[in-house]
């Protein structure tokens, strides 16, 4: 059983990934859901999350609003993929109040009040948790694992030919999770990219029953256009069969140079590369695609 925090952006693939969560009550306790400026902005995503934890009807599921903009970057570079408003066009209702406690100040507090428990799952930019490792670095130590969608290994990136989106929009909070010593576990685009919602595969999904789950497709389908990869539900799809996937041990850095190769994620494996240097990540780069979907599509028909 894990029991996480998904710190996200939401986003389509966010979104999949938060439902993701809330159907697998067999191996995912949601401790909660906290929201970060990526994909559109943070009042955007907060919005967004509070709307789908009502779409899923768990709005008792606790939820915080973290940072508004990245560490140092400029603020304000979006994603284009997911629509004006991050749905892909759809806008979802909600009567949640929001708590006034900040996403970093709930990070810290839930790590540190279960030690060796708590698995962070961030699946946008990583501005939240870097802030909370700088505010109380007494987490690296408390916290299980850091899961995280971000960076692209041994490929290109989708932002750039160098950075991916999660790593390019706050490099400095991906350097700062990745060199913290805490245990990590990377999907990247050398895995996400993989796992590519065709038509067929999107007309299946289409198939599950509910609103929600509806809802949802709805909603991907419309993102599909732009980007068809589930970038972010592949983190919960391990979460729940890590057999889906494999990778290899890596020393993975952050590139916070300007210039060209800002964002990059560069990926050490071999002992010439490394030197007297230890792997500091598990880099994911290969899954059983059509087993991920047939778990994506049996966890969305449990839904209803
Ligand atoms: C990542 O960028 C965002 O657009 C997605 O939600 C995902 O987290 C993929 O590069
Ligand atoms: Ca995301």
């Amino acid at each position: 059983q894990h029991r996480i925090i998904l710190d996200c952006d939401p986003g389509v693939d966010d979104a999949l990934a938060l439902m993701l969560a809330l159907a697998a009550p067999d191996a995912i306790e949601l401790v909660g859901v906290t929201t970060v400026a990526g994909n559109v902005a943070l009042e955007d995503t907060t919005r967004n999350a509070q709307g789908l934890l009502a779409l899923a009807s768990r709005p008792d599921i606790e939820l915080r609003a973290g940072c508004a903009r990245p560490l140092m970057r400029p603020v304000g570079y979006r994603s284009k993929v997911h629509g004006p408003e991050g749905l892909g066009g759809i806008r979802l209702e909600h009567s949640a109040t929001l708590s006034d406690q900040h996403a970093v100040d709930f990070i810290i507090d839930t790590v540190l009040a279960n030690p060796g428990q708590i698995t962070l799952c961030p699946i946008g930019p990583m501005t939240n948790i870097a802030l909370a490792m700088v505010r109380e670095p007494r987490i690296i130590d408390a916290v299980r694992e850091i899961v995280f969608m971000g960076g692209s290994a041994f490929g290109p990136g989708n932002s750039t030919p160098a950075a991916e989106f999660n790593v390019y929009v706050d490099p400095h909070a991906a350097h700062i999770v990745v060199s913290s010593g805490a245990k990590l576990t990377m999907f990247g685009l050398d895995v996400t990219r993989k796992l590519v919602a065709t038509p067929e595969r999107l007309a299946r999904l289409a198939q599950a029953p509910g609103h929600a789950a509806r809802t949802v497709v709805e909603m991907l389908v419309a993102y599909a256009q732009g980007d068809p990869c589930l970038h972010d539900p592949s983190v919960v799809a391990w979460l729940i069969d890590p057999s889906l996937f494999t990778g290899v041990d890596a020393l993975v850095e952050i590139d916070c140079n300007t210039g060209p190769n800002l964002g990059r994620t560069l990926a050490s494996v071999s002992t010439r590369h490394l030197g007297d240097r230890k792997p500091n990540c598990h880099v994911v780069t290969d899954g059983d695609v059509e087993r991920i979907f047939e778990l994506v599509e049996a966890r969305l028909r449990s839904l209803a």
